[in-house]
């Protein structure tokens, strides 16, 4: 019984170290706001701030299963309410698509005000 066990657990942790988890946060750069900001508008890329990650969404954009716009319009913004449940509660498939996307950690901590309120204006007049 132990060593059926114990194959089986051999199993599971080959397996484990099989499945790609994306890049571990702690080996992303810091990145600040401003940089954000700016990589965004100088090199033309959709970068999304969830849980403090920085994902670049470019390609992805075309890809989101909720439109592009919605991609868009958090760019260089902080979407962490609204990809956990604000707008949308995502499934863990998306969560772990999100983990692929991951670029840089944030070097300040921000607290996302009011681009909640702003985005749900911007959809009903759209
Ligand atoms: C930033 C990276 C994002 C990724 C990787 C992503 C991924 C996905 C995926 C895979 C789905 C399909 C359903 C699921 O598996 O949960 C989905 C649906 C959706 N997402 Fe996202 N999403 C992102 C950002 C956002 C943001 C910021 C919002 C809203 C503010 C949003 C709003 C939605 C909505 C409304 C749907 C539902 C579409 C429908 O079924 O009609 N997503 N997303």
């Amino acid at each position: 019984m132990k060593a059926r066990l114990q194959v089986r657990q051999e199993k599971l942790d080959e397996a484990k170290r099989r499945v790609d988890w994306g890049k571990p946060v702690e080996s992303l750069p810091f990145w600040t706001w401003k940089q954000v900001r700016s990589m965004s508008e100088e090199e033309n890329r959709l970068l999304i701030v969830i849980d403090n990650v920085v994902h670049d969404c470019t390609r992805f954009k075309a890809q989101h299963p909720g439109g592009p716009r919605i991609i868009e319009f958090w760019n260089a913004r902080d979407a962490t309410q609204a990809f956990n449940g604000d707008v949308y509660n995502h499934t863990k498939a998306a969560r772990n698509l999100l983990a692929h996307l991951r670029v840089a950690r944030l070097k300040e901590i921000y607290e996302p005000e009011c681009d909640i309120d702003e985005f749900k204006d911007v959809q009903k007049t759209s």
